[in-house]
């Protein structure tokens, strides 16, 4: 919705691969169900619609990774080589393909976890975001492809629930605090982690897109920095907003992954190159998201 409302609404083609669209998204431009591991449909879509730009926001992502390797090495490396080689046959002007804070792991210094360190991650999100950067960055080179990327932190979102993430926790207390009062968080209350709420992303996102290619000297690999913060400091945000929530801690299998990834990055080559700034903090994405739900909630819709 971001994209159309910046690009034109018939300008952006919106695609999914099972799940319903809003019927905001739906009725407000052209819209398929497409499988990007699917070369022959993609490329359908590609040249009904005189695509120059990919988007290319497929991905399994690390819980949901560890539960079906193959799964996320298919759908995270062959859909992004899909991607690619159609962008590169049919010369398309840019590629976007977001990398993740999962690229890092045991090795490297997890505070302010600088752009260029050690690159070992644990999960197979990770491995196929390693691979995903520097098979991008070799088409920069070989094939003088336009892509770029960023390393997004968990991303928090008002409109749409995440699916099979680490960082999921961070959006699913909002929507049980509004709705019930109370959270169950499967990580301790002492994990902390880089977050960034949705308008940030988009902007971050968009702001990249937009960048003079000649100013750039990453591509892939940006990190982008908003907040970081503890599972324990959310619910305490929560709690100042809502003063009867009440949060508890059964930390699973996902620990081990929140426990690999960076507490904090250090963002400066995004800030150097294409004139990086967050918005939102904590207490300011916090007052907005319970806002936004607790109107949902009152509409019945959540
Ligand atoms: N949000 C993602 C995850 O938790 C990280 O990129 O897997």
């Amino acid at each position: 919705m971001a994209l159309r409302e910046r690009y034109g609404n018939d300008n952006v083609v919106a695609t999914g691969r099972k799940t319903e669209p809003s019927p905001a998204l739906r009725d407000s431009g052209p819209f398929y169900f497409i499988n990007v591991t699917n070369r022959a449909a993609v490329e359908e879509v590609v040249e009904k619609h005189d695509i120059d730009t990919i988007v290319h926001m497929a991905a399994i992502l690390s819980a949901v990774g560890e539960k079906n390797p193959e799964l996320a090495w298919d759908v995270n490396m062959n859909g992004m080589r899909t991607v690619l080689d159609i962008a590169r046959d049919r010369k398309l002007t840019q590629v976007i393909i977001p990398s993740s804070i999962a690229v890092f792991g045991p090795g490297c210094p997890l505070e302010n976890t600088p752009n260029e360190t050690v690159l070992k991650p644990t999960t197979m999100y990770g491995v196929t975001k390693v691979c995903g950067e520097l098979l991008c960055d070799y088409y920069v080179r070989k094939y003088g492809l336009d892509v770029r990327g960023l390393r997004y932190p968990g991303i928090i979102s008002s409109e749409t629930l995440p699916g099979g993430g680490t960082t999921d926790y961070a959006v699913a207390i909002f929507y049980d605090a509004v709705k019930h009062g109370k959270y169950t968080c499967f990580v301790r209350e002492d994990t902390r982690l880089p977050m960034m709420y949705m308008p940030d992303c988009l902007k971050a996102t968009m702001d990249l897109m937009e960048a003079p290619f000649e100013r750039l000297k990453h591509h892939s690999d940006f990190n982008v920095g908003a907040m970081s913060f503890s599972a324990g400091e959310l619910a305490a945000e929560i709690k100042k907003n809502i003063p009867t929530f009440t949060c508890s801690y059964e930390p699973d299998f996902r620990q081990a992954i929140a426990d690999s990834w960076p507490r904090s990055l250090d963002d400066s080559a995004a800030r150097e190159e294409w004139g990086w700034k967050p918005s939102y903090d904590l207490a300011t994405m916090t007052k907005d998201m319970l806002k936004k739900l607790g109107q949902q909630h009152k509409e019945g819709k959540l």
